[in-house]
């Protein structure tokens, strides 16, 4: 085959004149003589269109997930003394939002197959200082629900989802954004939509919690009595006028965007079924939110690591490729707070192999097919 390039894009949507047309609607209106960013009404619009297809009861958007996963700690009262479990096989922010409160992250193991938090594994980790759980769905593979909501209600520990990869995902057969107590979004320019390059939202069906979450986004403002509130010390967590528009000509596009991505996950799956060398991904198809598709080196059966791997794969072949995630402890400020990778073997292991091969919207047939035979070429080549 020739060599072509196939980079590991920053968009992970598509991005289209509609979505300009919603920005320059925006802009527009801001030129009259009393033009103003204020007020937002697409901020509501948002946030239904969200709550529907997400099915939660409540959304309230925000400029990103950090700050959604910030909210959540906050509205669950989160404080030095404390301990929060999730993932070590996350971004960096799912734990840095504990950290951030002074609590303490304790890193349960995680499912070889799903790569999502094993809730066995977080049983394990119960103490009674234990205030919340935060799994991820990676990769847009809705966790085990299910589980969790068992774990919950038999020790009253509220579940905050780190939906970051997971807009439009599916847990038998229902979207995932009224379960636990909250569940929290990504808009960032890399994810399956974008609010013009940042955004968030927290989902809920929690009404209470979804309230709390509001006032810290908005200065703590309470509105509907006869004047404003202040009650609490809030924050200000919006996202703006033309990110609202835009988050909602993002969404009219998410399930075809999402179609398209899963068709090209599912296919490369396939053409990736004769190399023994590579673990492939579970759960691809029409329920996975088909953000990132992530697949393992088998160390065990080749003579490389992972980075000589990737390595080769853009030197020779020039695919581009992304590593989510090193392990949340290797990072160097958690290594300075005494993190290892103890009680967690399996993640030790998964996170030294994974390798995000590049699929998006735009990716064609022919870029799959290379991207597979480069990857075979390069086995051959470093073995
Ligand atoms: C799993 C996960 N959680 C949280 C975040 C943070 O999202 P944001 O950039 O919107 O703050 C990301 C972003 O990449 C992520 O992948």
């Amino acid at each position: 085959m020739q060599i072509r390039e196939v980079p590991f894009a920053a968009m992970g949507g598509i991005y289209e004149a509609d979505d300009r047309a919603a920005v320059d609607r925006v802009v527009a209106a801001a030129l009259d003589a009393n033009g103003n960013f204020f007020p937002m009404p697409e901020e509501n619009e948002f946030q239904t269109l969200l709550a529907r297809h997400e099915r939660a009861r409540r959304v309230v958007a925000v400029n990103s997930c950090g700050t959604a996963l910030d909210c959540c700690m906050m509205a669950l009262g989160i404080k030095p003394g404390d301990e929060v479990i999730t993932t070590p096989l996350t971004f960096v922010c799912t734990a840095g939002t504990v950290i951030a409160r002074g609590a303490r992250v304790i890193f349960a193991d995680i499912d070889p197959v799903t790569l999502n938090l094993d809730p066995l594994k977080v049983r394990a980790c119960i103490t009674p200082r234990t205030r919340a759980i935060i799994p991820v769905h990676f990769t847009g593979l809705a966790c085990d629900i299910e589980a969790f909501d068992r774990i919950a209600s038999e020790t009253g520990i509220p579940v905050i989802y780190d939906a970051a990869h997971a807009v439009g995902a599916l847990y038998k057969g229902q979207g995932i954004g009224g379960r636990g107590q909250a569940s929290c979004y990504s808009f960032q320019s890399n994810k399956n939509m974008t609010c013009l390059g940042e955004g968030g939202a927290v989902t809920s069906n929690d009404e209470a919690f979804a309230e709390r979450v509001r006032q810290l986004k908005t200065f703590g403002y309470i509105y509907g009595g006869p004047t404003l509130r202040v009650a609490s010390i809030g924050f200000n967590y919006r996202m703006t006028k033309p990110q609202y528009a835009v988050g909602i000509t993002q969404l009219n596009k998410i399930d075809r965007v999402i179609r398209l991505r899963q068709e090209r996950m599912v296919k490369l799956n396939e053409l990736l079924a004769d190399v023994p060398e590579i673990i492939r991904p579970a759960g691809h198809g029409p329920e996975h939110g088909s953000h990132l598709y992530v697949v393992r080196l088998d160390t065990d059966k080749v003579r490389f690591g992972a980075s000589a791997f990737i390595g080769h794969l853009k030197s020779k072949y020039k695919v581009g490729t992304a590593k989510h995630y090193p392990p949340v402890w290797s990072w160097e400020a958690f290594q300075q707070l005494g993190y290892t990778a103890k009680g967690c073997p399996l993640a030790e292991k998964i996170c030294a192999q994974v390798v995000s091969l590049p699929v998006f919207p735009r990716t064609t047939d022919e870029d799959l097919h290379y991207v597979a035979w480069a990857i075979k070429q390069t086995i051959r080549d470093l073995n």
